[in-house]
C-alpha cells in the first residue's frame, strides 16, 4: 500500500474515481457473462417457479448491461468490460453444480444455489458502486446504480422464495403411483 498522506482530496477522488471505473468493467463483463449462463440455468431447471424467476432475471440482467453502457457514457468513458475472474468462477462452479446434480428437485437446488451466490456478488459489488458514486457526488450514476442494485436484491428475495416453495423434499420423496 502507497504513502497516502502527501495527497490532496482532488488527486483522492481521481483515484477513487478510477477504482470506481475499474469496477464497472468487472461488473459490465460479469453482467454480459451472465446474459449468457442464465439461459442454461433455465434449461436446466425444473420447477416452472424457477423457471420463470430465472427467466424474469434474464430479462433484467439484459437491462443491466444496457444500464452499464448508459453509466460509461454518463462518465464520459467507453463502455469497456474487464474478465470478472470471480464471476467465471461462479459460472463455472453452477455448471459443474448442474452436471453433478440428479435431475429434477436436487438440480432445482443446486441451481438455486448458484444462482444465489450470483446475486450476492451482484449486491456487494453495485452497493460498493453506489458508495463510490456517492462519495463522488455523481447523482445520476447513483441513481442507475441504485436501480440495478434494487433488482438484484429482488432477484435475490425471489430465488429464497422460491427454494422454500419448489424445493419440497417431502413432495418431491413421496412414491410415484
Ligand atoms: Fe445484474
Ligand atoms: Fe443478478
Amino acid at each position: 500500500m502507497k504513502n497516502v498522506k502527501t495527497q490532496s482530496s482532488d488527486e483522492l477522488a481521481t483515484k477513487l474515481g478510477k477504482l470506481m471505473e475499474d469496477q464497472l468493467k468487472d461488473i459490465y463483463w460479469a453482467e454480459k457473462a451472465l446474459t449468457k449462463a442464465i439461459p442454461k440455468m433455465i434449461k436446466n431447471a425444473t420447477s416452472t417457479e424457477l423457471q420463470e424467476a430465472l427467466e424474469n432475471h434474464l430479462a433484467e440482467t439484459e437491462e443491466h448491461v444496457q444500464r452499464a453502457e448508459k453509466i460509461f457514457e454518463t462518465l464520459g468513458k467507453k463502455a469497456t468490460a474487464k474478465k470478472c475472474v470471480a464471476m467465471e468462477g461462479i459460472i463455472k462452479e453452477a455448471q459443474e453444480l448442474m452436471d453433478e446434480a440428479d435431475e429434477g428437485v436436487m438440480c432445482d437446488a443446486a441451481i438455486i444455489a448458484a444462482a444465489q451466490k450470483v446475486e450476492h456478488y451482484e449486491i456487494a459489488t453495485y452497493g460498493t458502486l453506489v458508495a463510490f458514486s456517492q462519495t463522488l457526488g455523481l447523482n445520476e450514476v447513483t441513481s442507475l446504480l441504485e436501480s440495478t442494485l434494487e433488482e438484484e436484491k429482488n432477484a435475490d428475495a425471489t430465488l429464497s422464495e422460491v427454494a422454500e416453495s419448489a424445493i419440497n423434499i417431502e413432495a418431491a420423496g413421496e412414491p410415484q403411483e
